[in-house]
């Protein structure tokens, strides 16, 4: 990218991810063992990313990968990263919403943004932190980066959450299962059963109102039902498959169309904001924005959603 362009052939790309908890470590497994990238994984707790990347490195042998995995505390090491996943910050608590994460993360993110730029001149931001849409807003805004190099990753996550849910219930492949979920990433999301198929079957003619209307429901309050399972922290296994469909479609260029956070710029009735929307994603990062064409119901949920984000852009403003 930049000078050097993307790619999965002989250049080898590089990956950083910012943040070596639950989410950034098990990404950093995802690239590794898929043999997608070398990774940098990068923490401020010394000793935890060295720690993590040289128990990935050793695991290489048993599951067939020759990747490259290095842990630091050091910006140095990620120059000329390709691409950053930035995982890094607080995780809900029980009782805690995303909003409460606020403050806080904003700046946790505003400085891995300083420390990533300085060091990597044109690189796509992959922003995961909560609350989502709002750091990504903020991860464009302190990187100067085109917006289409800047997107955040939740709308593969809640459509992961309601297909699994769909799946669950018609006890069919989950494989089979395609859903869309727009919106900020908070318990006003909106997912979109017309939107939402079972091998090409829309589920409004599997599923009825009321059965769908509660896996809507369960999708809405899909990361906080994790949360008060694990008492501490947030979901990672599914945050962090969802991240690998987005690293993988940026890498490999495939054009995928998945929900992420990404700039309006007048799709949707939405002037300059982030929020989820479907997207087509390849090695420019957002090849495009595209819009369904969604009922005035649909569209308002959306906008409602929106505008819960630019209240708290705003706030984070003040
Ligand atoms: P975690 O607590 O396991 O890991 C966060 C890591 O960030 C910790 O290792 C911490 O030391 C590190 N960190 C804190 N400040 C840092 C800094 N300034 N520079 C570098 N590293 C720093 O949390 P987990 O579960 O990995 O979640 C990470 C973030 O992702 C949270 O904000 C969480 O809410 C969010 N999340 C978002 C999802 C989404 O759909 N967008 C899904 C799951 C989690
Ligand atoms: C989730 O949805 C915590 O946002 C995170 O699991």
């Amino acid at each position: 990218m930049g000078a050097a362009p993307l790619t999965n052939g002989p250049v080898t790309v590089k990956i950083s991810v910012v943040g070596a908890g639950n989410v950034g470590a098990t990404t950093a497994q995802r690239i590794a063992e898929a043999d997608l990238a070398d990774v940098v994984l990068v923490d401020i707790i010394d000793g935890v990313p060295q720690g993590k990347a040289l128990d990935l490195v050793q695991s290489a042998p048993v599951m067939g990968h020759s990747r490259a995995v290095l842990g630091t505390s050091n910006y140095e090491d990620t120059a000329g990263s390709d691409l950053v996943v930035i995982t890094a910050g607080l995780p809900r608590k029980p009782g805690m919403t995303r909003d409460d994460l606020l403050r806080a993360n904003a700046d946790i993110v505003s400085g891995v943004v300083e420390n990533v730029m300085r060091h990597s001149p044109d690189p796509i931001l992959l922003v995961v932190s909560n609350p989502l849409d709002v750091m990504t807003e903020l991860a464009f805004q302190r990187s100067e980066l085109p917006a289409h190099r800047v997107l955040g990753m939740a709308g593969v996550l809640d459509s992961a959450r309601f297909r699994a849910f769909i799946a669950m219930e018609l006890h069919v492949a989950m494989e089979d299962v395609h859903a869309m979920v727009l919106g900020g990433h908070g318990d006003d999301m909106v997912p979109l059963p017309r939107f939402s198929t079972v091998a090409g079957i829309p589920i409004t003619e599997l599923i009825d109102e009321g059965t769908i209307e509660r896996l809507v429901d369960r999708t809405r309050r899909g990361g906080g039902e994790i949360v008060s399972l694990l008492k501490t922290g947030s979901a990672f296994y599914a945050p962090s498959a969802a991240v690998y469909q987005m690293v993988e479609a940026i890498v490999r260029d495939k054009n995928r169309v998945l929900p992420a956070a990404a700039r309006c710029e007048g799709q949707y009735g939405l002037d300059d904001q982030y929020v989820g929307v479907p997207v087509k994603l390849g090695r420019r990062g957002v090849v495009e924005i595209i819009e369904l064409a969604l009922t005035d119901a649909e569209l308002a949920a959306l906008h409602a959603s929106a505008a819960h984000v630019a209240e708290q852009v705003a706030a984070l403003a003040r």
